[in-house]
């Protein structure tokens, strides 16, 4: 479809954005279901990111990621959350703002390993930033405890306590926290990469425990690998990209896409 002043423009905001794989994902299901819009990536950099995000009123849908995720939160009329992922432009011209990260990885873990809710009652998380957040909120109700393993014992302490069944373990008995646990969530950099290499003790998990990584560069990480070569389900970063997006394009224009055919042409990009 040709672009003309009647194309509605869609974006990501970040800092950085340039090498987002949200582009690829929604221009390719704006083109399945012949919408008249565009999406792009574009960078925000601001001392006053509320104000510039207000200013943004030209865009008719915004994904929000790292570091404006808070401030998107605020700049909406309303908001469901405190940390934001997803804005809409409504008729009044302000935006409503959505959380999707969190369902995201719900639906990705739920398409992955469909019986997960009978026996998963001990969640692992590793990391405590605001993915660790969104996962663990999400995860909560249906589980008996959600367990943070931070490096930063402080910081994992604040994320436990906002969640009802929140709990800390210590980051330096990994060992014992992965025998533990049912699902294990990495949600930290490390895996990522050009980041530090780190030596996952994955010979303790469980024989039925599912081991997931938000990490998608590279897909297969060395946590995810170990996992395999041990026989446990594993989930690559991609799942909860291509679900948190497929809610916000339903959040946008009410149409469920093909989570499928965003998985091919993500693989694609991603070489
Ligand atoms: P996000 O919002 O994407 O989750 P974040 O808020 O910056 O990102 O959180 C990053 C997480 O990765 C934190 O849990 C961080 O641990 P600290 O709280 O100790 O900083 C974790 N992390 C980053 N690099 C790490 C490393 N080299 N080793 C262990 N944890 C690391």
């Amino acid at each position: 479809m040709s672009i003309t002043a009647a194309t509605k423009v869609y974006g990501v905001i970040g800092d950085p954005v340039t090498h987002s794989l949200s582009p690829v994902m929604h221009n390719g299901w704006i083109a399945d279901h012949r919408i008249d819009a565009v999406y792009v990536a574009l960078p925000l950099r601001s001392d006053d990111a509320v104000v510039a995000i207000r200013a943004l009123n030209g865009f008719a849908g915004l994904n929000v990621t790292v570091p404006h995720k808070e401030a998107a939160a605020k700049a909406a009329a309303r908001s469901e959350a405190a940390v934001a992922n997803v804005l809409r432009r409504e008729d009044d011209g302000r935006f409503s703002a959505f959380n999707t990260d969190g369902q995201g990885f719900l639906d990705s873990l739920t398409e992955s390993a469909p019986s997960w809710r009978s026996h998963v009652r001990r969640a692992l998380i590793v990391g405590a930033g605001g993915a660790a957040l969104g996962i663990g909120a999400a995860l909560s109700p249906f589980v008996d405890t959600v367990h943070f393993a931070n490096r930063t014992a402080d910081r994992g302490e604040q994320t436990a306590a906002s969640i009802p069944n929140g709990r800390t373990t210590r980051w330096d008995d990994l060992e014992r926290a992965f025998g533990h646990a049912d699902l294990i969530v990495q949600t930290t950099t490390l895996g990522m990469a050009g980041q530090p290499e780190m030596a996952w003790p994955v010979s303790f998990c469980r024989p039925n425990a599912i081991v997931a990584d938000i990490v998608y560069r590279p897909l297969n990480t060395p946590l995810l690998t170990a996992a395999r070569d041990r026989g446990l389900k594993a989930i690559d970063g991609l799942g909860m990209l291509i679900h948190q997006g497929a809610r916000a394009f339903e959040i946008w224009f009410e149409i469920k896409p093909d989570v499928a055919k965003a998985r091919q042409r993500l693989l694609a990009a991603l070489g």
